[in-house]
């Protein structure tokens, strides 16, 4: 599909004549392909959690980690005032989590979710049991980035579990494709 767009300059050649750049920047984003997690936190006696795509392992020196996650979500205000979360990367069997955790206002609860069991690791913060790989994370900074916030952690304690990951592209999940095998030599 032709999605080319500039700023100012629409309608456009090709089958998105009209559409907008907005229009454009999504298909483009669609075209990106992700792993999907789950950002986790507790401030007072609740608990929240967002499924995100915006996963980045942003620095070596120091260990740190970003995911944007819309600004006034209850996830974020929370990280705020705790300064503590957890990134837990999915596993190809949690679609049902990352459905459940995408539903506008269900990631949310009092003291803990009962479809998801969740342990501490280094802060406190709650991780996802089962996953494919977490991060935990202080609070390093908080960016500026649009109707979103870019929440920047320093990653206090991480591991990672054999399996394989939940993929998402163009608006569905899909699983890893095994690898071709070897071509042999004639
Ligand atoms: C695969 C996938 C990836 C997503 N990635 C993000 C993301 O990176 N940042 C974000 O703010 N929302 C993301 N969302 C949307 C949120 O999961 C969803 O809007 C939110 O959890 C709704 O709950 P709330 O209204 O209680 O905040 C994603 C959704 C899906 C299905």
């Amino acid at each position: 599909m032709n999605a080319r767009a500039a700023e100012g300059r629409t309608p456009l050649l090709g089958p998105r004549a009209g559409g907008t750049l907005a229009d454009a920047f999504r298909d483009a984003a669609r075209g990106w392909t992700t792993g999907v997690a789950v950002v986790t936190a507790r401030h007072g006696d609740e608990v929240f959690a967002k499924t995100v795509s915006s996963l980045c392992t942003l620095s070596l020196d120091p260990l740190l980690v970003s995911v944007a996650v819309s600004a006034r979500s209850p996830l974020a205000g929370a990280v705020r005032a705790d300064g503590r979360y957890a990134v837990s990367v999915l596993a190809g069997h949690q679609e049902p989590l990352a459905r459940h955790f995408a539903a506008p206002g269900a990631g949310r609860a009092l003291t803990a979710f009962t479809v998801a069991p969740t342990r501490t690791e280094a802060t406190g913060a709650p991780v996802l049991e089962d996953c494919l790989a977490w991060f935990d994370c202080r609070l390093h900074t908080v960016l500026p980035g649009g109707d979103h916030a870019v929440l920047v952690g320093r990653v206090t304690a991480a591991d990672a579990g054999p399996g394989d990951p939940l993929v998402y592209h163009r608006g569905g999940y899909r699983a890893l494709a095994p690898p071709p095998l070897p071509s042999r030599e004639p």
